[in-house]
């Protein structure tokens, strides 16, 4: 059901009912669709819709150039602890920043949690390709998701798509390899009408468990809905065929997705977490990129993703949404003073300066504090403390790391939902501190020098910023004095 538009649904039924109350039951019922594009309803190929929409295909196509230097998040400018709060998991390895959509696919493809893990599945394709509802179609959603990534899912993939490999490509340059099935047109419209639509499964199945059903949302709901179906935290369920889920049934706010993931952990069977940590071995959650949360519960929830994302410029005369999809900074006058006209740009550039500043120094602070925790846990492990009041700790670890994650995954650096995301950063630093406090006093009790514990904590924190090789920092992460504990 999911691949009809709202719309298009509403019109069949609608149509049906018409037909039954007038007691006629011929099949010529006349469809009168505001917009035929001649496509397939099931097209998937970005370049079909290239001709029919020059406009927007040229504003798509300046997605490929890069707003922003992709950086490795784990530089030392950036978010410099990574390799430790994440070893033990592809992501201590390599994590970059983001770049347009017309990249997504082959930027997830070539990263190296990718590329040097041979067990990754499907399911990582499901927010990077508009192939993705084909694949369910032809592999059932029981086997979709947990497709091996380099041996079946990549090989169909290629066979089915490889015609028109190479060929987005712009005016100036630049190409995307697989930018003919990246997040594109089919993403977001039903081909065959342009009304928006969502492919997602896991987002409808989402907002059911939140008693809301897809068939009522309004224009306006679906102008962030469609984002939302990428833009959102979500794990593998491995009671679910591995199927792509978001944690949300207690609501949206990161202490509402906390005590839903915390209870699924509690099920027998029930998803623990995406890694186990190297350093203070207990399971950790791993946050991914939950901006349609934390804008749901911020001060601009009642504006649209696309208002801001996606603002209306005039093209040859001609009014369009941008499909550029960045730093709405880049479009301040579009995106902001169309309501805060009474504000010079730059007020509204200070303002958002103000926040993500002061957003990136709480980020830091409870990462370093977060980093610790682990190292103490560890020692906990080494010197053999109690098992229950390692177990204790652990589970402090697991909480201070999931409420830093949330808000340092999401993009916008707070300004989403600034005091949202400070509220997550505060509970996050006391949940660490907890844990440390915990350990310290046990610690301790079986005679271990805390102040030596401090100064070596200290040293291997300078060690993985010192590494020069980002994608080697993780291991200056693990050493003599903090070994790997998985498994011990
Ligand atoms: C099918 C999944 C998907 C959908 C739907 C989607 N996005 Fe994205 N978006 C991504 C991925 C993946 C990236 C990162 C791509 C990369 O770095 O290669 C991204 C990146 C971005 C970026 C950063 C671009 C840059 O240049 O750094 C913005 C802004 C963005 N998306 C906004 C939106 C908005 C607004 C919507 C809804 C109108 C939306 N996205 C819908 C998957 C999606
Ligand atoms: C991430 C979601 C997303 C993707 C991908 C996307 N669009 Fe859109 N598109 C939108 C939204 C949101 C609107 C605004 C719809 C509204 O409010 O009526 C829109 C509007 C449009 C419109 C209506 C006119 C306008 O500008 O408002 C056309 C035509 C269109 N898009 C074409 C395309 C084409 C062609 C592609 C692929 C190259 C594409 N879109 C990809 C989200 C998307
Ligand atoms: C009121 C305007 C506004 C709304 C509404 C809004 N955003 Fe943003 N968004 C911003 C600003 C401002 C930034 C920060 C840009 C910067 O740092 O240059 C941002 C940043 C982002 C980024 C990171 C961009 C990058 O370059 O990496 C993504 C992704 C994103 N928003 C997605 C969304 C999604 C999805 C929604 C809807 C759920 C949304 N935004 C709603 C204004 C908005
Ligand atoms: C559709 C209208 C609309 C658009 C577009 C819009 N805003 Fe807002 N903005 C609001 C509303 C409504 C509020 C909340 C006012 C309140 O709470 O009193 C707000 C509040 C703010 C605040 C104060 C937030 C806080 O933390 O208290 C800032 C800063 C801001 N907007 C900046 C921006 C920027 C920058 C953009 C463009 C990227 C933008 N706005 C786009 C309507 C809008």
């Amino acid at each position: 059901m999911w691949r009809i538009s709202k719309k298009s649904f509403l019109f069949v039924i609608a149509s049906f009912l018409f037909l039954a109350l007038i007691g006629c039951a011929s099949s010529e019922a006349q469809e009168s669709e505001p917009l035929t594009t001649g496509l397939d309803a099931n097209e998937w190929n970005n370049l079909a819709f290239k001709d029919k929409f020059p406009l927007h295909w040229e504003s798509y196509l300046e997605n490929m150039e890069n707003q922003n230097e992709v950086l490795p998040k784990n530089d030392p400018s950036i978010e410099p602890y990574l390799p430790i709060v994440w070893n033990g998991f592809g992501f201590a390895v390599e994590y970059n920043l983001t770049r347009g959509h017309t990249y997504a696919f082959e930027d997830q493809m070539n990263v190296r949690r990718i590329t040097q893990n041979p067990n990754a599945v499907s399911a990582c394709m499901s927010c990077k390709t508009t192939l993705f509802p084909e694949m369910i179609e032809e592999f059932g959603a029981e086997e979709a998701y947990k497709l091996n990534y380099h041996e079946e899912a990549l090989p169909w993939l290629e066979e089915k798509a490889g015609e028109d490999k190479g060929k987005v490509i712009d005016g100036k340059g630049h190409s995307a390899e697989w930018g003919h099935v990246s997040v594109g047109c089919s993403t977001c419209h039903d081909p065959e009408t342009m009304e928006l639509r969502i492919t997602a499964p896991h987002l409808t199945d989402g907002l059911e468990r939140l008693g809301f059903d897809i068939e009522n949302a309004t224009q306006h709901d679906m102008r962030s809905l469609v984002c939302a179906q990428c833009h959102v935290e979500y794990y593998f369920d491995p009671l679910n065929d591995l199927q792509t889920t978001l944690p949300w049934g207690d609501g949206l706010t990161f202490e509402e997705q906390w005590d839903y993931s915390e209870a699924q952990a509690e099920r027998d069977g029930g998803f623990q977490g995406e890694f186990v940590s190297a350093i203070s071995g207990g399971p950790i959650l791993k946050a991914q990129h939950p901006e349609y949360e934390l804008w749901s519960y911020g001060p601009h929830q009642t504006v649209s993703c696309a208002d801001c994302h996606m603002p209306y410029q005039r093209v040859d005369g001609e009014k369009m949404s941008s499909h550029r999809w960045g730093s709405p900074m880049e479009t301040l006058e579009e995106s902001c003073r169309t309501c805060h006209g009474d504000k010079t740009p730059s007020y509204l550039e200070n303002r958002v300066d103000d926040i993500q500043k002061r957003h990136k120094e709480q980020l830091l602070r409870a990462q370093d504090i977060s980093a610790s925790a682990h190292y103490y846990v560890n020692r906990m492990i080494t010197s053999g403390v109690d098992e229950e009041k390692v177990k204790e700790a652990q589970a402090l670890v697991r909480e201070g790391q999931w409420f830093w994650d949330m808000p340092a995954a999401e993009n916008s650096y707070g300004f989403h939902n600034p005091d949202g995301a400070m509220a997550s950063f505060t509970r996050s630093i006391d949940k660490s501190q907890e844990a440390i406090i915990l350990a310290t006093r046990e610690l301790m009790a079986v005679g271990e020098d805390i102040d030596e514990l401090e100064e070596q904590i200290k040293l291997t924190k300078e060690n993985v910023i010192d590494e020069s090789v980002n994608h080697e920092k993780h291991l200056q992460a693990i050493n003599e004095w903090f070994p790997d504990v998985r498994d011990n």
